[in-house]
C-alpha cells in the first residue's frame, strides 16, 4: 500500500503547548505510596523519593504534575496531609475505599515536583469541602507569610511559598460516583465562589473549571454549556476527561479510536465558540485535557480497606500504545484549544510505569509519550494525507494513517508523527513540503509490532521499544519512509529553506 503527506508550513494549527504532556498522580492504589513515595526502600532518596521511577520519570519531561486526584479529592482535606507527619491523621478513603495514612501531602507533593523540575498543578476538593477551603489552601501555597496559613507553611518547613500557579476546581462534579455529586447549575455556582476566592488570595493563577466526564454521560456538553455560560469571566480552562477502552477485543476498531478523539475535540471548539458568542466576549477559553489514557482491564476499584492496595495495574499492549499516540496526535492537531493535557497516571495505576520492591518495568505507553515530549514542539501544522482506508467495525470507513506534524523554526526542522492502523499491511509513504526541500532526515524512530496483544514483562521488558525505522530523502527532495504496520514512526526533517 502506498501513501503520501503533504506539508506546507503556511497551514499551521497553532503553537504547540508543552502542557499538553503533563502528568497526573492521585492518591489511589501504588501511585504515591509504592510509586513516587517508599520512605522504607532502599531505592529510594533520603526524602522517601523512589529514585528510579523519578529517573525514568523525568525523560518524559513532563511540564506539570496534576494532584492529587481524581476522585480521592473529592471527600479530601489537604489540612490532613500538613504538619508533623506522625500527628497527621489516618483515614478511610471514600473513593477506592483505602486507608490514607496521610504521611504524603501537598509539602511533599510540591518538594517532590522541585526534586522532578516538574510545576505542581493542585486540584480542589469542591465535593465536600467548600470555597473558603479552596482559597485557605491557595494562601497555605502562595502566600509569602504573615497570616495564618502562610505562616503554618512556614513552620512546617517551606519558607518560601510553593507558587503554585494552575489549580483545578473540583474533578469529575457530573460523575454519580463523585463525592459530593451535583447538578450542573449547583457546580458552577461552587467553582464561581471557590475562583473568586481563591483568585482573591492570588490573583496570578489560572483555574480549571469541570467539564463534563465523558461523551457517554447523559451530561455531555450541556453540563460544559452550563459552567462555562455562569464560570466564563472566572476560569481560564475546561477540562475533559477520556479513557479508551477495547472492551470488545475490535483490534480494528480499537485502533481507530483518533477518530472519537477528534471528534470529542471538534465538539469543545463548537461549544467553546458557542458560549464565547453568547457572551459577546473577546476572553479564550481552553481545553485542560487533564486525564487521558486506555483503561478497561484491571476495573479492581476497591481497595477492601488496605494501604495502598493493588488497583488498577493495567497491563499495556502494543495497541493500547498506538492508542496513546492517537490521543498526543489528535492534541497536535487541536494545538488551537488543547493547551494541557494530563497522562492519568504515571506509576502504577493505569500507568506507563510498574514498581516492585527491588524494580521497575516500562510499559509500551511510556514509548508514544517520550517520542512526542521529545520530538513535538513549535508550530502544529495541518497534514494533507493521500492513503487508504479501512472498515473499522462500527466506525465505518477510517483511514489507516493518524498523522500530525510540527515545524521547529528553531532548528528549521519538520517532524511527522505517523501511526499505521493496519494489522497487517505495511505502508510505502512519501512525505512531500510545498514549496520547500527535505536536506536530511535528523531521526527516524518508532515502534511496531506483528501481534496488536504483544507486551513488555517483568521477565521479558524489551518488547515495545523504540526503534530505528527506515527514512531517507529521494532526488526529489521528498522523504520516504516504510511504515510498518501497528506502528508509529516518527521522522524530524531538515528542511532546505529558500536562500
Ligand atoms: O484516574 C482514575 C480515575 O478516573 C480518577 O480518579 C477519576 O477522576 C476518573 O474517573
Amino acid at each position: 500500500m502506498k501513501a503520501s503527506i503533504r506539508l506546507d508550513l503556511d497551514h499551521h494549527v497553532g503553537e504547540i503547548d508543552r502542557r499538553i504532556f503533563s502528568g497526573f498522580i492521585e492518591h489511589l492504589g501504588r501511585a504515591v505510596y509504592e510509586g513516587i513515595y517508599d520512605p522504607a526502600s532502599p531505592l529510594s532518596d533520603a526524602n522517601g523519593f523512589r529514585k528510579d521511577v523519578g529517573e525514568a520519570l523525568r525523560r518524559l519531561a513532563m511540564p506539570y504534575m496534576r494532584y492529587p486526584g481524581g476522585n480521592f479529592v473529592s471527600n479530601y482535606d489537604w489540612r490532613d496531609g500538613v504538619g508533623p507527619q506522625d500527628e497527621r491523621p489516618v483515614r478511610a478513603d471514600f473513593a477506592w475505599k483505602s486507608i490514607e495514612p496521610n504521611t504524603f501531602g501537598v509539602d511533599e507533593f510540591v518538594r517532590w515536583c522541585r526534586w522532578m523540575d516538574i510545576e505542581p498543578m493542585m486540584a480542589v476538593n469542591l465535593g465536600t469541602l467548600g470555597a473558603r477551603d479552596a482559597a485557605e489552601l491557595v494562601e497555605y501555597c502562595n502566600f509569602p507569610g504573615g497570616t495564618y496559613w502562610s505562616d503554618a507553611r512556614r513552620r512546617n518547613g517551606s519558607e518560601e511559598p510553593h507558587g503554585i500557579n494552575l489549580w483545578c476546581l473540583g474533578n469529575e462534579m457530573d460523575g454519580s460516583w463523585q463525592a459530593g455529586h451535583c447538578t450542573a447549575t449547583e457546580y458552577a455556582a461552587r467553582a464561581q465562589q471557590a475562583g473568586r476566592l481563591m483568585k482573591g488570595v492570588d490573583s496570578s493563577i489560572e483555574l480549571v473549571a469541570c467539564g463534563s466526564t465523558g461523551r457517554y454521560m447523559d451530561t455531555y456538553l450541556e453540563w460544559d454549556r452550563v459552567v462555562l455560560e455562569t464560570c466564563w469571566e472566572d476560569v481560564d480552562y475546561i477540562s475533559a476527561h477520556r479513557y479508551s477502552r477495547n472492551s470488545e477485543d475490535d483490534s480494528a476498531w480499537f485502533l481507530a479510536e483518533g477518530v472519537e478523539i477528534d471528534r470529542v475535540l471538534s465538539d469543545y471548539v463548537g461549544l467553546l465558540a458557542y458560549v464565547r458568542g453568547v457572551k459577546r466576549s473577546d476572553k479564550q477559553i481552553y481545553v485542560s485535557f487533564d486525564e487521558w489514557n486506555v483503561w478497561y482491564k484491571d476495573r479492581m476499584i476497591d481497595g477492601a480497606w488496605s494501604h495502598a492496595p493493588h488497583l488498577l495495574e493495567e497491563i499495556y499492549n502494543l495497541e493500547d500504545a498506538l492508542v496513546c499516540a492517537q490521543f498526543l496526535n489528535s492534541f497536535l492537531r487541536h494545538a488551537d484549544i488543547v493547551k494541557i493535557a494530563c497522562l492519568a497516571q504515571i506509576v502504577n495505576v493505569i500507568a506507563p510505569i510498574l514498581t516492585k520492591p527491588d524494580g521497575m518495568l516500562i510499559q509500551s505507553i511510556y514509548y508514544p509519550f517520550l517520542l512526542f515530549s521529545q520530538h513535538a514542539r513549535g508550530e502544529s501544522l495541518k497534514p494533507i494525507v493521500d492513503g487508504p482506508s479501512y472498515i473499522a467495525g462500527p466506525r465505518g470507513e477510517v483511514p489507516v494513517l493518524d498523522v500530525s506534524a510540527c515545524y521547529e523554526p528553531e532548528t528549521d526542522s519538520v517532524c511527522v508523527f505517523i501511526i499505521n492502523r493496519s494489522l497487517s499491511k505495511d505502508i510505502d509513504l512519501q512525505v512531500s513540503l510545498s514549496g520547500l526541500h527535505a536536506r536530511a532526515v535528523l531521526n527516524a524512530i518508532g515502534f511496531t509490532g506483528n501481534d496488536p496483544k504483544a507486551h513488555n514483562a517483568w521477565e521479558d521488558p524489551d518488547v515495545i521499544t523504540p526503534r530505528s525505522a527506515t527514512a531517507a530523502v529521494d532526488e526529489e527532495a521528498r522523504v520516504t519512509a516504510v511504515v510498518p504496520s501497528l506502528s508509529l514512526t516518527v521522522l524530524r526533517v531538515k528542511l532546505e529553506l529558500p536562500s
